[in-house]
């Protein structure tokens, strides 16, 4: 930077030493033009100090973290939070790249991993950025072929933002007044069924809409951010689902369900998981070394 910083005091002895050889020295126009001379001296001091110092610089991450705070500030389980604070929290998104949080692919997270041979997911990286009662942000690092089974997020917004990478997202939401099909199975209505490469936009679900329910499978390695307002209270509160067609549940003969077949192709069955979530799920933690989020 070419400028080396001393505590003021230091300072102030350097400029009163190179004043020593001036003629009359105790003279009253000397002192007052010294002092000048040093007031000056310290201006120019501080106010280079102030352009160079990195404290006025906010993060990205940083900038994500604040704004959370805001956003989530009033709310709670089934509470969304305005459009106006939505729209905010998107853009803040939407921009993010993975330097931002310290991370690259060749990390690794993200190296190729062999399937599991029972089919489950090869381990997936989840990095814990902040927690509070009304939200939490997280990464999680998904090596190719990494699946995040399907699940739910109740009473929750949800905001997912690919940082790299190509993800498969299928999403569901419940249809409502549905009979259920038995106690664990119920009706749902397809909401996504796509692949996202990034940069792309970032996803957002509702407790009602949006694709509460889904499941992410990762084409390359991939690395999602993810805030969830507000966050899980307990493990418990997430279920996890199998989806079936339909039609392979509903027979010709179920009058209450029958409809045409155009219209089945937009729904599916959801039924709970008996198994345990940590048998299928494969996440692991790990701690998160990229830019700091909170104070
Ligand atoms: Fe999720």
């Amino acid at each position: 930077m070419g400028f080396e910083m001393k505590p003021e005091k230091d300072v102030m002895e350097l400029i009163a030493s190179k004043n020593q050889c001036k003629a009359n020295p105790n003279s009253v126009n000397n002192k007052k033009k010294k002092k000048n001379k040093n007031k000056k001296v310290m201006m120019t001091w501080r106010r280079k100090n102030k352009i160079d110092s990195p404290v006025d610089e906010i993060t990205a991450v940083r900038r994500l973290f604040n704004t959370c705070k805001e956003v989530f500030s009033d709310c709670g389980p089934d509470v969304v939070p305005s459009l106006d604070k939505i729209t905010h929290l998107r853009e803040i998104l939407d921009n993010m790249k993975p330097e931002d949080v310290g991370l690259t692919p060749t990390m690794p997270y993200f190296r190729p991993n062999v399937v599991p041979d029972n089919g489950y997911s090869p381990p997936i990286t989840y990095l814990h950025l902040h927690e509070c009662a009304q939200f939490s942000i997280g990464i999680f690092c998904l090596p190719p072929s990494g699946v995040i089974p399907l699940h739910n997020h109740p009473g929750m917004t949800v905001f997912s933002k690919i940082l790299f990478g190509t993800m498969h997202i299928k999403s569901y939401d419940w249809v409502v007044d549905a009979p259920m099909r038995d106690p664990k199975t119920r009706l749902a209505k397809l909401k996504v069924d796509s692949t996202f490469t990034a940069p792309c936009n970032t996803s957002i679900l509702y407790p009602d809409d949006g694709g509460n329910m889904h499941r992410f499978t990762a084409k390359t390695a991939c690395a999602v951010l993810d805030v969830l307002g507000p966050p899980y209270s307990n493990p418990e509160d997430c279920t996890y689902f199998l989806d079936f067609p339909f039609d392979k549940i509903s027979s010709g003969d179920d009058e209450v369900f029958r409809c045409e077949e155009e219209e089945k192709e937009g729904y599916a069955w959801l039924q709970e998981r008996d198994d345990n979530p940590e048998d299928h799920t494969n996440v692991v933690g790990a701690l998160y070394r990229g830019p700091k989020v909170d104070d």
